[in-house]
């Protein structure tokens, strides 16, 4: 039967160039949540999007001599091929210039029009087309955009305005009745301080471009990209073209997006909702930014890391377990490939790996390779690594994935402290009633752990599922399945190659 119904989203790409991994890694992080969320009995839907109108991508087209929409499908075939290399479950990938986005946009555009939310005026001011930004006049210096600091456009042109101005009130209670609906927390304040400090109308047209949605009673008019963009989250969970899908999926649970982009989320994209008279989602969850070795990411410094081939030199699960490794999700952090290897030989050859090899090498020896009889009582190892696993739900169901890493690999790190402790090649000559015992703890706490992690490394959690001989498929395991004891006396275990090579 199904769960709770459980949407989740990425945002929308842009399709002016091909996807690095900044975009990876936050499309990883919500495929490690969708693949939990299925894990823990929900009934997901994963969406991920492609950014497909206005300035930005018309520049583009142009510059390669093409159609934008040639662009834009070209790109669109390359990010399947990524996120299918990547691993990516998601359920519905939609494009912002397919005919269902394009139908709900203009019907929203209508309907906010027809409420006086929309009303037509003059914009004049600055715009960043590399953010597809309007922005604040004070904050501009020497004409450089204030969140990406390249060069703004002058523009003055007639333009259609949304409301923001008169959702200010609202937007503060709803942030102050829902302390989790902005997360991770350090991201707030500076939210409730622009909201405080007063909104502007936006502009939502622009005549200036042609390669948009028009405005539907008025076509000299392009809808803004971000008013569109925003709406796919809407149109793929069926708004306008499938109300009972709609009304199970929305409000989407989380939106996932970096923070360059959270003030778009959390301020105009509910106003845009309260106008609408939906829901917000429940969580926007901003992450941070990668640098690569120690400098920003720039296609000028020739630094742009690709995940595709990350994912081909070292092992897709092995690229994302760095990604959630070693920085904490939600802040800003370093990518290089020499931490990487690090983490690589430690962790997942060393720690993981080995484990794994260890506990199966003594079931072959002391135990021709079946699972032994464990012992009647609940000794300390179970106790912790129970223990731990509750943690480590816990911090799944709070987004904080790295957290719930670090809490696997912890496990990892007790259990290999326990053959060292409790020394099984000992007890083989002095307590085989110990030694069962420790052997079952171990080879359950690998079947658990496997679990735990297989959001993380799908692939590799298959692996060691088939070399503990389980017959039933790890893809259909539950929540459930982590309590202890799952695993039965007298399985045949199934030793295999070395889940982490030492070649790195
Ligand atoms: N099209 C808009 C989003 C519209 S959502 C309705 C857009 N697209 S984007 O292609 O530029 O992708 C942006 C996403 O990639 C953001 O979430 C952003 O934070 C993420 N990243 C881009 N560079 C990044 C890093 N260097 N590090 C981490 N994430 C980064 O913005």
């Amino acid at each position: 039967m199904a769960g709770n119904k459980f949407c989740l989203t990425t945002p929308a790409y842009y399709v002016n160039d091909v996807l690095h991994i900044g975009h990876a890694y936050c499309t990883i992080a919500a495929d490690i949540i969708a693949r939990f969320r299925r894990f823990a009995g929900d009934d997901v839907l994963f969406i991920t999007a492609t950014d497909e109108h206005g300035q930005k991508i018309e520049d583009a087209a142009k510059s390669a001599g093409i159609e934008p929409i040639a662009l834009a499908d070209r790109i669109v075939a390359h990010d399947k091929k990524v996120w299918e290399r990547l691993n990516i479950s998601y359920d519905d990938f939609i494009r912002t210039t397919e005919e269902r986005h394009v139908r709900t946009v203009e019907s929203v555009f209508n309907a906010l029009y027809e409420k006086g939310d929309i009303y037509k005026g003059m914009y004049e001011g600055m715009y960043c087309t590399p953010c597809e930004s309007f922005c604040v006049e004070s904050q501009v210096k020497d004409n450089k955009c204030p969140d990406c600091a390249r060069e703004l456009e002058r523009i003055k042109e007639e333009s259609y305005f949304f409301k923001l101005s008169k959702y200010r009130e609202k937007l503060l209670k709803h942030y102050e009745e829902n302390p989790d609906f902005m997360k991770p927390h350090s991201r707030k304040a500076e939210m409730i301080n622009i909201v405080e400090g007063g909104l502007k109308d936006l502009s939502v047209s622009r005549t200036a471009v042609k390669w948009g949605i028009p405005v539907p009673f008025d076509k000299k008019h392009v809808i803004y990209v971000w008013f569109d963009a925003l709406i796919n989250y809407i149109s793929a969970a069926g708004y306008g073209n499938d109300d009972k899908k709609f009304s199970g999926f929305w409000p989407a649970e989380l939106h996932l997006i970096g923070k360059e982009i959270y003030k778009f989320h959390v301020i105009i994209w509910p106003a845009m909702l309260f106008a609408m008279g939906l829901e917000l989602p429940r969580t926007v969850f901003g992450h941070g930014w990668w640098t690569v070795d120690g400098e920003k990411m720039s296609k000028s410094k020739g630094n742009v890391v690709d995940p595709v081939k990350m994912a081909d030199d070292y092992g897709v699960d092995v690229f994302r377990y760095f990604l959630f490794r070693e920085v904490p999700f939600g802040v800003d952090g370093d990518f290089s490939e020499k931490a990487l290897v690090v983490r690589y030989n430690t962790e997942l050859a060393n720690d993981l790996g080995n484990l794994l090899n260890r506990t199966l090498t003594m079931l072959e020896k002391y135990f021709e390779g079946k699972v032994p009889q464990p012992g009647d009582s609940k000794d300390e190892f179970r106790d912790m690594m129970e223990k731990s696993g509750a943690r480590t739900v816990e911090y799944y169901n709070k987004y904080e994935i790295s957290s719930a890493l670090s809490e696997i690999m912890k496990s990892v790190g007790n259990a290999n402290r326990y053959i060292e402790s409790s020394a099984p090649w000992k007890l083989a000559k002095e307590n085989r009633e110990k030694l069962k015992e420790v052997l079952y703890d171990l080879i359950e706490a690998i079947r658990i752990i496997t679990l735990l992690l297989a959001p993380f490394m799908p692939q590799t959690a298959e692996k060691i599922w088939e070399q503990l001989g389980l017959e039933s498929k790890i893809s259909g395991m539950t929540i459930r399945d982590i309590s202890w004891g799952g695993l039965k006396p007298g399985t045949k275990v199934n030793k295999g190659l070395p889940l982490f090579p030492k070649d790195k």
